[in-house]
């Protein structure tokens, strides 16, 4: 779909999501097709309250069969029948530990697809964690993570992912994806950072719309064999646990909930058509997610007009009992969750969800119109999908699954995600036959490159994707073998946990350094997914400093390249090092990308989605308060604040440089309802070719609430020649200025905003 430009992705956006000045939306978001209607309601009046509390059920896949002698995963009969046919489930997930082919996978999902339709008469709707590409087959295309691709600032990259990613899970059987993750990354320590587009609301719901739209395709009510379903989750405030562990409470203004946590959801379903959405599985302000009315009944499905799903987390039912405490024990869980709003139990193994919601039912805790309204939005989706009429497809019918075409769209992603930070002295591009030392844990690994998600739940890219190239291998091919050396120096210890590392090399490295020219430290993280990796200290490990602060003895300059799923702490090395690029998790592509770029074949064009911390006490976003940052005030005392940072949201640095002139603005003076287009001219003043990405940011000068330091408020993506000059507009609503006030309610308030793009400023009024 051509369409989505990024221009017409960003206006699109703007005309309904961040810049509404209201939560609510009048008409029905997703427009109902009376035939689809009529067949779901034809449907749900055939089924018995015990088919309907099956329907609202899923099961994980393994709870349905074992792996074979053959090494191949079966479907066992017995558990067919006394699980998924006697309860007649509605819908299976996941994978059965690690990746399939798509035959096995046709074997698998045919397999409950056809005993569904036989015994019960409703087909199956099974639900993969896609998060890079059809991350549990063998032979899909991965793509860069969704911090990469927040980092391209490239809504065109999250579109054709989402279709790539939609036809290879068609391939392989699959309908129904939880993915796109919306989730603001607005904490580093969590272990979840790298999963969704950065820190920024706006940049979430623009990448959220344009992934969702890749996914689903433009029409919600027929989603066509070329695409699936999506998941837009994880629905809401799980981004900021405020012990920085995954699925911990986390405490987040009400306004700041409503204006940025709620922004990316509302626009995937608003502009994106998402179809359902998977609940937090942690608490806000002391609510479960999964126990409040107020968030999934009130904010979505009546606020938004909205007739999607809504599935739990994992386990998450149970967690309203056993972890948050906020219910007694297991019935009482399923009786607020279900009287919330959640329509589906991703239970996961368990049954006794039908047998004690059928009871709840029955003795009138949960209302029957409660369970009609939540198997009416499964069978929607069902039907929306296609499934009653076809509910198979087969790899046979996907011929392009894993193909050139593919791959080369993901390097091209991976190149435009590597964000380059530092270049003293134009140390990169490396010419032609410079002697290059490869080292770090990092810097021959398939498993580093991808993270987690990736063939399994933890990543294990190291296993399956042995065809890639790794850094050491790219650079290899990009600069010849005989030219370059790897000496790793530390290393991961790949049987134990993720953070493990064996004993260090580092004098080895050292040696060996001294035979290059340059060497190119490759340090990071090792992959992990969700609460596994918890970390208790955001410092890049202690060896791997080591490793970088014996090297720079040697007097050789350094690359430092970064291989982290959320920026671990260099400020100690970072002035050691002649050059700086964060990769973040670049998927199997990655290297080449990297060999690419680093050889000066490709011009770097990424900037940081988040900000990338200096100390530890010293987090924070770059939308921060202004007051975290002041001079200090007249008299005895000091009481300035300052926010330190290592390197700013939207930094990023090109081997070519631009240059901003002439901002103007068609209304400096303008009224609530007005149109704002904002014009800047930027030139190529070096001597390549470079993308740039223009980002107009506004503050509020004087507010009824602490303004924020500034926002992001739209963003284009341009290429320029050498001296090329190229006037860009970006066009937003006044409304978009407003923010939400200490009563909850969207506000624009008159007064003076600063509007900033690239180097020029200007000020606007509002009357
Ligand atoms: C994760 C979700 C995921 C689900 C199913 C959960 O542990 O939080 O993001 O979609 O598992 O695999």
């Amino acid at each position: 779909m051509n369409k989505w430009t990024v221009a017409a992705l960003a206006a699109v956006f703007l005309t309904t999501a961040c810049g509404s000045q209201d939560n609510t939306n009048s008409k029905p978001a997703i427009p109902a097709d009376a035939e689809i209607e009529a067949r779901v309601e034809k449907t749900l009046g055939t089924l018995t309250l015990d088919q309907k509390v099956g329907q609202m059920l899923e099961l994980q896949i393994d709870a349905l069969g074992a792996w074979g002698d053959d090494g191949r995963f079966h479907l066992d009969s017995v558990k067919m029948d006394s699980l998924l046919v006697k309860y007649q489930v509605g819908s299976v997930l996941n994978c059965p530990g690690h990746a399939l082919s798509p035959e096995d996978w046709n074997a698998v999902i045919g397999e409950v697809q056809r005993i569904s339709m036989e015994k019960i008469g409703i087909p199956t709707l099974y639900g993969i964690d896609q998060n890079h590409g059809a991350s549990y087959s063998i032979g899909a295309t991965f793509f860069p993570q969704n911090l990469n691709v927040a980092a391209s600032f490239n809504p065109e990259i999250a579109y054709r992912a989402g279709e790539i990613t939609a036809y290879e899970t068609r391939a392989c059987g699959g309908p129904w994806t939880y993915c796109p993750t919306l989730d603001l990354a607005r904490d580093p320590r969590w272990p979840r950072f790298w999963e969704n587009y950065g820190e920024d609301a706006y940049v979430n719901a623009v990448m959220g719309v344009a992934a969702t739209r890749g996914m689903q395709g433009d029409d919600p009510n027929h989603v066509d064999r070329n695409h699936i379903a999506v998941s837009i989750k994880h629905y809401l405030g799980y981004g900021m646990p405020f012990s920085g562990k995954d699925r911990t409470p986390a405490y987040i203004s009400p306004a700041d909930l409503k204006e940025k946590h709620l922004a990316p959801f509302k626009a995937a379903i608003l502009e994106g058509g998402a179809l359902t959405l998977m609940a937090n599985s942690g608490s806000v302000n002391g609510t479960p997610v999964h126990a409040s009315r107020e968030f999934l009944t009130e904010w979505l499905k009546d606020g938004l007009n909205w007739d999607g799903m809504i599935v739990t987390d994992w386990a998450d039912i149970n967690n309203l009992w056993q972890r948050e405490k906020v219910a007694r024990d297991k019935k009482e869980a399923i009786c607020m969750a279900v009287n919330a709003g959640i329509d589906m139990c991703m239970e996961p193994y368990n049954v006794d969800f039908c047998t004690l919601l059928k009871e709840l039912v029955l003795e009138g805790r949960v209302p029957q119109s409660r369970v009609d309204d939540a198997v009416r939005r499964i069978l929607r989706v069902k039907y929306r999908l296609g499934l009653f009429d076809q509910p198979m497809t087969e790899a046979k019918d996907y011929p392009r699954y894993g193909c050139a075409e593919f791959a080369e769209f993901a390097l091209r992603g991976a190149e435009e995600s590597e964000v380059l930070l530092k270049n003293v002295n134009a140390l990169l591009p490396l010419k032609p036959g410079t002697k290059i030392l490869v080292t770090g844990p990092n810097a021959n690994s398939m498993r580093t490159l991808n993270g987690g998600w990736s063939y399994t739940w933890q990543g294990d890219a190291d296993r399956y994707a042995q065809e890639f190239n790794t850094i050491y291998e790219a650079l290899q091919q990009k600069f010849g073998a005989g030219n370059v050396s790897f000496e790793p120096g530390i290393s991961y210890k790949m049987s134990g946990a993720w953070w493990e590392e064996n004993e260090p090399r580092i004098q080895q490295a050292v040696d060996a350094a001294r035979r290059a020219d340059v060497i190119v430290a490759c340090v990071g993280e090792n992959s992990y997914c969700e609460t596994p990796g918890n970390l208790d200290d955001l410092n890049l490990s202690g060896n791997q400093k080591d490793l970088v602060k014996a090297l720079a003895k040697t007097g050789k300059p350094i690359v430092l390249i970064l291989n982290e799923g959320r920026p671990r702490l260099v400020n100690d090395i970072e002035p050691l090092v002649q050059a700086v690029v964060d990769v973040i998790l670049p998927g199997n592509y990655g290297g080449d990308a990297l060999a690419n770029l680093l050889a000066g074949d490709a011009n770097f064009s990424a900037k940081l989605p988040f900000t990338y911390p200096r100390y530890i006490n010293s987090l924070s976003t770059y939308d921060y308060k202004v007051s975290e940052r002041t001079a200090t005030m007249e008299g005895a005392y000091d009481y300035s604040a300052d926010v330190k940072v290592q390197w700013p949201f939207g930094f990023g640095l090109s081997y070519t440089t631009f240059k901003y002139s002439n901002l103007t603005v068609t209304k400096p003076q303008f009224a609530a309802g007005d149109s704002l287009v904002f014009s800047v001219d930027l030139t190529n003043t070096g001597e390549r070719s470079g993308k740039e990405t223009v980002m107009l940011f506004t503050s509020d000068l004087v507010a009824t609430l602490v303004p924020d330091n500034r926002r992001l408020r739209a963003f284009e993506k341009v290429e320029l020649a050498p001296a090329e000059t190229k006037t860009v507009t970006l066009k937003i609503a006044a409304a978009d200025l407003s923010f939400v006030n200490a009563k909850g309610e969207w506000c624009l308030e008159p007064g003076d905003f600063r509007a900033q793009i690239g180097t020029e400023v200007l000020k606007i009024t509002l009357n």
